[in-house]
């Protein structure tokens, strides 16, 4: 029978970047459902980007745009990087969207019927000047307790205290410096103690062991009512019929889990309620990270429940990622970023090296660098691909690409295909670094085949033709056997694989079958080794980009600056001129340069300008400003700039490109 099954992994929030530490989630997820689907099942992969709430809102200020255009740039980004690691989601969507509004008042809805939400007025800091609430996390102050300053509004990070915002002395707004005053407001909660008996049973035996017990302490500790409101300013969605009362982020987050399979099933003709009636006997998983249990183990099933709607199967958590040991660093270079990643390594070397070390746990997973050149090196490119790599030669060069029509060995094969069972149960309990293990034992076997049987030295020999084209055929029924195996770790490998054999896309029961009296195309190389350069240069740039933005926020942080006086010669050396932009154009892989052309009355200049955080391309295009024309040409990272344009200001979206009064010409001298 085919399963139905519908998966999520969390979503993102819509204000950053992929980094590492998110991949391993994706990259989790994404092996086990294109496991699902290899399988025949009925498998959907959906998330979305998470849009909403504080955060968000004042990131798009500080950028003075909309949230709606930040959280379009942001979720563009993030599909670009999700789609870089082959991460195949059947729907990426948004959770600002009229399907997740829907199911958000909806659900709320239901819950309020049923007499599971509450009101009162509760008192809370509010920022004055800015005219809003202040979540903890946005005030500053001494600790109550210990005195430690530029503590958060909620707890102490040097003695532990935990207090009130009120309780901290000579607290902030983080974000207007004003001192923050007490108000009122009236505030919605959802009565999560309702749900006790029923979370109780509910998480008897879909939880990880680590997980249930974390629950079973909540649970001691006794479940509490959850604020769901937030007022306004605020982006998100309006609480029906409550003017300036917004559902809080962590309301509609899971509830988008929802709406982009909803949006899904209304483009490809899914039924939705087969997956989502409370009897449903379609199979719902989330993965998500650790920190995020209370949520989905806790919340998400009580919500459901309470608006009539089935709960989850099974929630899987996972640990967070550490690199070389240390949790990701901005000065060590290892916070990288998924961007980076793809600009220097195949985005399969990541999903081995993952699989390899992921298991059924919420144990941290560590990224060893050297580690992970080493096991890439020995296992993708020394063993696996070699297999083929070492036959491939004389099928093609001495039997025109013709496979013979036995195997030489059939009782290998036949181990080979006996594995199959097995490794599909490890990938089913998601077991992956057993069922690498596993895999990498047959690719040795493989190899050892081959040492044995020599073909190299076969193929001198006279009259043993016959003999060579059934050991090689061996040699890559056994490579395919594994690339099928490895299929939802590597699926491009996997691909380019099922080219060079000339066969149809596998799936996982394809493997049972010898491929033979059949024609293979040449052998490409489908794997090449890391170079221990590729590594560093991944660590240059991702220290780089700090660099910048540390710079950028320091510059930000002078008032007036003082620099020492110079002779009026050396001012003369400069040659300022006016000029024409006469094209600006997005640098690929930069975050802050535009690629300027620049008309300087006949002459053309290319200069790259680190303006592009506070300009759009188009909006330069035809208008003068000043340049430093007799600058020697610097080469930089993404070609020659010949010239520097000169602009005001401390950075980021504060900056002001210098233009001369009407008449001037391109060419003109600024003296
Ligand atoms: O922790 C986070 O990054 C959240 N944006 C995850 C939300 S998952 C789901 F509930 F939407
Ligand atoms: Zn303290």
């Amino acid at each position: 029978m085919t399963r139905k099954i519908l998966v999520t992994s969390a979503l993102p929030y819509a204000n950053g970047p992929i980094h590492l530490g998110h991949l391993v989630e994706y990259i989790q997820t994404d092996i086990w459902v294109r496991f699902q689907k290899l399988q025949g099942n009925e498998c959907y992969y959906v998330c979305a980007d998470d849009a909403h709430g504080t955060p968000i809102m004042l990131k798009a200020r500080e950028e003075g745009i909309e949230p709606e255009a930040l959280i379009e740039r942001v979720g563009r980004e993030h599909q670009r990087d999700f789609a870089g690691f082959h991460v195949a989601f059947d729907n990426y969507y948004t959770t600002h969207s009229d399907e997740n509004r829907h199911y958000a008042n909806l659900i709320y809805d239901n819950l309020r019927r049923g007499g599971h939400i509450d009101q009162r007025e509760i008192t809370q800091a509010y920022d004055p000047e800015l005219e809003m609430f202040l979540p903890d996390r946005y005030i500053k102050g001494s600790c109550p307790r210990c005195g430690s300053p530029e503590q958060y509004g909620d707890s102490c990070e040097v003695c532990g205290a935990t207090y009130t915002p009120a309780e901290l002395k000579d607290s902030v707004s983080v974000i207007s410096g004003a001192k923050p005053v007490e108000r009122q407001s009236l505030h919605f909660f959802f009565r999560l103690q309702d749900f006790e008996a029923m979370l109780r049973e509910w998480a008897g035996e879909r939880l990880q062991e680590e997980v249930a017990n974390k629950l079973q302490e909540w649970f001691d500790e006794g479940l509490r009512e959850w604020d769901i409101s937030r007022d306004q300013p605020y982006f998100g969605f309006e609480i029906p019929e409550q003017p300036g009362k917004y559902f809080y982020v962590w309301l509609d987050a899971p509830i988008g889990y929802m709406a982009s399979f909803r949006n899904l099933c209304d483009r490809e003709g899914i039924d939705f309620d087969t997956f989502w009636n409370a009897d449903s006997e379609a199979e719902l998983y989330h993965f998500i990270g650790k920190d995020i249990i209370y949520f989905h183990a806790l919340f998400w099933p009580a919500m459901l429940d309470g608006a009539g709607f089935r709960k989850p199967t099974r929630i899987f958590a996972h640990g967070f990622l550490t690199v070389n040991g240390h949790k990701m660093s901005k000065s060590r270079g290892t916070f990288i970023m998924a961007s980076t990643y793809l600009r220097h390594l195949n985005p399969e070397y990541l999903r081995y090296y993952f699989a390899a070390k992921l298991a059924d746990t919420v144990h941290d997973l560590d990224l060893n660098l050297e580690d992970f050149s080493q096991r890439v090196n020995s296992d993708l490119v020394g063993k696996l691909v070699n297999i083929a790599s070492r036959c491939a030669g004389f099928i093609t060069k001495r039997f025109d690409g013709r496979l013979s029509a036995k195997l030489d060995t059939p009782e290998l094969f036949r181990e080979f295909t006996a594995k199959s069972e097995q490794i599909a149960e490890l990938y089913e309990k998601r077991e992956f670094s057993r069922a690498i293990r596993e895999i990498m034992a047959l690719a040795d076997t493989a190899n050892q085949y081959i040492d044995e049987q020599k073909p190299w030295v076969i193929a001198k020999e006279a009259g043993q033709e016959e003999q060579l084209q059934a050991i090689c055929t061996m040699g890559i029924n056994l490579f395919r056997v594994l690339t099928v195996y490895l299929k939802p770790v590597l699926p491009k490998m996997a691909a380019d694989a099922e080219a060079f054999l000339g066969i149809q896309p596998q799936a996982w029961g394809d493997a049972q079958k010898p491929l033979l009296d059949h024609r293979i195309n040449p052998y490409k190389a489908l794997m090449t080794r890391i170079d221990p350069k590729q590594i560093d240069a991944m660590l240059e740039e991702s220290k780089e980009s700090l660099a910048a933005a540390n710079a950028a926020s320091k510059e930000s942080e002078k008032q007036v600056e003082t620099t020492p006086e110079i002779e009026f010669d050396d001012f003369a050396k400069v040659d300022l001129r006016i000029a024409r932009i006469a094209r600006a154009e997005r640098v690929e892989g930069a975050d802050k340069l535009l690629r300027l052309t620049l008309d300087l009355g006949g002459d053309e200049r290319n200069v790259f300008a680190g303006i592009k955080t506070a300009y759009q391309p188009e909006d330069l295009e035809g208008r003068l400003t000043v340049v430093v024309a007799n600058l020697k040409p610097r080469k930089m990272r993404f070609g020659v700039s010949e010239g520097m344009v000169l602009a005001a200001g401390p950075g980021g979206r504060d900056l002001f490109l210098l233009s001369p009064d009407e008449g001037a010409e391109p060419g003109m001298r600024v003296k």
